[in-house]
């Protein structure tokens, strides 16, 4: 009989007591031990527009240098540029992937920024299904770039989304856990701050729109996830310079003429939160949506898409998706065959209309010619029996100067 109970078996186990000491209770410390002694990976993407403080925030979140060129706002499509760097924390190793856009919001065509982040997305889908469906896989070491959070940050005009934020975010939310921020929080006061995300809030829902909640079905965190939920869009400011204050304390923080902000002041804006949310409370959770939701959806498409199906499994498996990608590159190579014949029959059409069209104007214009020269003539002949008359009535007159009876 197979080992595996259907769910309704696993009901009718019996709980066995344990009289004495077995050891599945080190699981959990296990477990501790594989992760700190792997590390483990997280990737971050930045989308927003050029100069939005994307790398001043990086650099405040993870307390550390960031080197990255400004971006020239005459690149002609988005870019996304990724940087690699380590960073530990105790004895936790996180293997850090920051990716951020270059060039967003510059272009007038907002679909195809919004297509190249979301392309981007599906490549690192696309690398890491190829890597599950061989044969001799490696996941453990497998360097996993799919993306487990997204900062959005919307500019803070006061005014609510722009139609390249909906755009983004709509195609961003399916495929990424997004988390809108609202960046240089500084510039925007207090109360106003309050009703843009509000404004910001009921701009998603109209347009459906569903953005990365914090859970709440783990009792740990129920009550800070919450909170945090409520926060959303994090109202954020960044700041690459430190400030003494008169009682000694050095801060992160921007200097203006009336006083200071400081970056991680809860009183001045939402940074420690943010900071909270992704860093320290929920980043397995982010890694697990990407894993068990988000990856798993383009999964299901892609393998659909193959026309795969659940029979397909192991190293059939694999065979079935080699043959289902050849099978797609010709029918692609058929289509583009068939989009080339029907460009060329449509050209030949159009070159024809325009010949038919060429003889038309031809006659035309043989028509009017025509019809202009026996116009022409008939005016000569107008003119000359105009001035055959003329010369007739002045004869007339002459004689009649010169005393002779006019002739009839
Ligand atoms: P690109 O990479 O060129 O797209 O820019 P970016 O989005 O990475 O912006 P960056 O961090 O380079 O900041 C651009 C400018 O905005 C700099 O002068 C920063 O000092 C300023 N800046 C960054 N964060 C804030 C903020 O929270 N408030 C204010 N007022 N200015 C900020």
């Amino acid at each position: 009989k197979s080992p595996v109970k259907s769910s309704h078996e696993t009901k009718n186990i019996p709980v066995l007591k344990l009289n004495g000491f077995v050891g599945f209770d080190s699981l959990p410390y296990q477990l501790v031990k594989k992760c700190q002694s792997q590390g483990f990976q997280f990737n971050l993407l930045c989308v927003g527009e050029t100069g939005m403080g994307k790398t001043t925030l990086i650099e405040s979140l993870f307390n550390s240098k960031v080197e990255s060129q400004p971006c020239n706002s005459e690149l002609k499509t988005v870019e996304l540029r990724t940087q690699t760097t380590e960073v530990t924390e105790g004895n936790v190793r996180v293997k850090l992937r920051i990716v951020e856009t270059a060039g967003f919001g510059d272009q007038l065509d907002k679909e195809k920024s919004a297509k190249v982040i979301a392309d981007y997305i599906n490549t690192q889908f696309e690398s890491y299904l190829k890597e599950e469906l061989k044969i001799r896989r490696c996941l453990a070491y497998y360097d996993d770039t799919r993306i487990h959070a997204c900062l959005y940050f919307i500019s803070p005009t006061g005014h609510g989304l722009k139609a390249l934020d909906v755009v983004t975010m709509r195609e961003l939310a399916k495929r990424v856990n997004v988390i809108p921020v609202i960046a240089k929080a500084d510039t925007t006061c207090k109360d106003e701050l309050s009703r843009f995300k509000q404004k910001i809030i009921s701009e998603l829902k109209a347009n459906n729109i569903e953005i990365y909640q914090f859970p709440t079905d783990d009792e740990t965190v129920r009550k800070e996830n919450s909170a945090l939920n409520t926060l959303i869009p994090f109202a954020v400011v960044g700041s690459t310079d430190f400030v003494t204050k008169e009682d000694g304390k050095t801060v992160r923080a921007r200097r203006y003429p009336w006083g200071i902000v400081e970056v991680e002041n809860e009183e001045h804006c939402d940074f420690v939160k943010l900071r909270e949310a992704l860093l320290r409370i929920n980043v397995d959770a982010l890694r697990e949506r990407t894993h068990n939701v988000l990856y798993e959806v383009y999964r299901r498409d892609r393998l659909r898409e193959m026309n795969m199906k659940d029979g397909d499994c192991g190293a059939k498996m694999m065979e079935a998706f080699q043959q289902r990608e050849q099978e797609f590159k010709t029918e692609m190579e058929c289509r583009e065959k068939e989009f080339e014949k029907q460009f060329i029959e449509r050209v030949n059409l159009k070159e024809e209309e325009l010949k038919r069209r060429e003889e038309l104007l031809g006659i035309r214009h043989k028509d009017i010619e025509e019809k202009f020269q026996d116009e022409f003539r008939k005016l000569e002949s107008h003119i000359n029996t105009l001035l055959e008359e003329k010369a007739r009535l002045e004869g007339r007159l002459t004689e009649r100067g010169n005393g002779k009876k006019p002739r009839k």
